[in-house]
């Protein structure tokens, strides 16, 4: 904390090497780090600054996915920092315990930057989740669980350059930058932060023998009530907190079985969406520490409502564009009423798979189609699968910052998407 009483963290974007499989060095990207960066933590309330230095050769920036801030601070395609330069933004963390992360945002190469292994986590604290009875032990039963799928040439270099419709998929996954990871569980229910920080491919996650979890968090704060669930699809950029219950000397495999992404079958091949693939070995000690039963009844969750909107906005996805629309720095798409609650209803055109980002705010979503939201999309969100020919609805209400000169984005966060135009700008005045 400095003088001012801002928390303040310090992160260098730096190119370095990384042993994924022993005595092979792997090009690598990462902050104060050869592979991704620090888990930041901040309490709702706090002020924060980050320094960000920046000792790549190419002009980087760093986005604060999820976080309500203002638009300067946002870390979006309009705060870049050239290499040899600090960005250091600060804002007060005013929303509540989440599984945020951070990302570069350069216009047209987020996918390489993010690939070479720049991403972290940036944690959000608040009283109504410290009052709980959760799993909160950074490390020991609160893990964070960064998956991304990554593709590795003959002399151990990740392949990067993999063009195509779907972006690059791996065929090894990397588990907070480790393959083939496992972790020693020492209580008797753990608490995974699944992050799915991959640029294009979807997972659904669950245990190896079906056995239910129950979910608690999704992408901005914890559900109003625990959902057991034997399954949570995520598609890039997606988070969810689930709470893993073993028991003692056992093994058992968090994995990703083939997603239902609401194509037809030939699409999700395409997107390699048969695909299996063990995520996290949970390796139970023989004996389990207990914080008791874990709470059940989570956040108070004030419903937005239709009524108060004052604006509808729609977006449709097709080629890579939104609107008809390519992603243009000097246009703005959009303009919206600080403070306003509005209802943004988004189409996925294609027959193929597309997700959808708002930056600086978590949205509800009022419908999926016809129907009202499943429990795991019935949380705080800010961004959301978008099956082809469904309708999502989703309502948010803005925060107060204004400033008609910066915007913030909205895009697919499948990467290669993002890159080639398939984003677009708001302003909040
Ligand atoms: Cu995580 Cu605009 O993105
Ligand atoms: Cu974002
Ligand atoms: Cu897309």
């Amino acid at each position: 904390v400095n003088a001012d009483g801002e928390r303040v963290f310090d992160l260098t974007a730096e190119s370095g090497t990384t042993e994924f499989t022993s005595g092979v060095d792997t090009d690598t990207w990462g902050y104060n780090g050869s592979y991704l960066g620090p888990t930041l933590v901040a309490a709702r309330g706090e002020d924060v600054r980050i320094n960000v230095a920046n000792d790549l050769r190419e002009a980087t920036t760093v986005h604060w996915h999820g976080m309500s801030l203002p638009a300067e601070m946002d870390g979006g395609p309009h705060q870049m920092v050239e290499p040899g330069a600090t960005w250091s933004p600060n804002f007060t963390i005013d929303q509540p315990a989440a599984t945020l992360w951070y990302h570069p945002h350069p216009d047209g190469k987020t996918e390489h930057q993010v690939e070479m292994g720049l991403a972290g986590l940036f944690l959000v604290q608040d009283d109504e989740e410290a009052a709980l009875t959760l799993p909160r032990t950074y490390g020991v039963d609160d893990i964070p669980v960064v998956v991304q799928d990554r593709r590795f040439d003959d002399d151990g270099q990740f392949v990067t350059d993999v063009r195509g419709y779907i972006g690059p998929i791996g065929d090894q996954l990397l588990v907070n930058g480790t393959l083939a990871p496992y972790l020693d569980v020492t209580s008797e229910v753990v608490r995974l932060r699944l992050v799915n920080g991959s640029t294009s491919r979807m997972y659904d996650f669950g245990l190896s023998d079906g056995r239910s979890f129950d979910l608690i968090a999704t992408d901005g704060g914890l559900l109003a009530e625990a959902a057991p669930m034997d399954g949570i699809r995520l598609s890039p950029g997606e988070r969810a907190e689930i709470l893993v219950q073993v028991t003692p000397g056992e093994t058992v495999n968090l994995q990703s079985t083939p997603p239902d992404l609401g194509t037809s079958a030939s699409a999700a091949t395409r997107n390699a969406g048969d695909d299996t693939l063990d995520v996290l070995e949970l390796r139970a000690a023989a004996t389990l520490s207990s914080i008791g039963a874990p709470s059940t009844t989570l956040a108070a969750m004030e419903p937005l409502r239709k009524a108060d909107a004052s604006a509808d906005r729609s977006f449709t996805l097709n080629g890579y564009t939104i609107n008809n629309r390519l992603m243009d720095m000097t246009r703005i798409d959009e303009t919206v009423e600080a403070g306003a609650t509005e209802v943004w209803t988004v189409d996925n055109a294609m027959p193929l798979p597309h997700n959808f980002h708002v930056h600086a705010v978590q949205f509800q979503v009022l419908r999926v189609g016809t129907e009202p939201p499943p429990a795991e999309l019935s949380g705080w969100k800010d961004t959301i699968y978008l099956e082809p020919g469904v309708r999502y609805e989703l309502i948010m209400q803005f925060a107060e910052y204004t400033d008609p000169d910066f915007p913030y984005m909205f895009h697919c966060h499948m990467l290669a998407h993002e890159d080639a135009g398939m984003m677009g700008q708001f302003v909040v005045v």
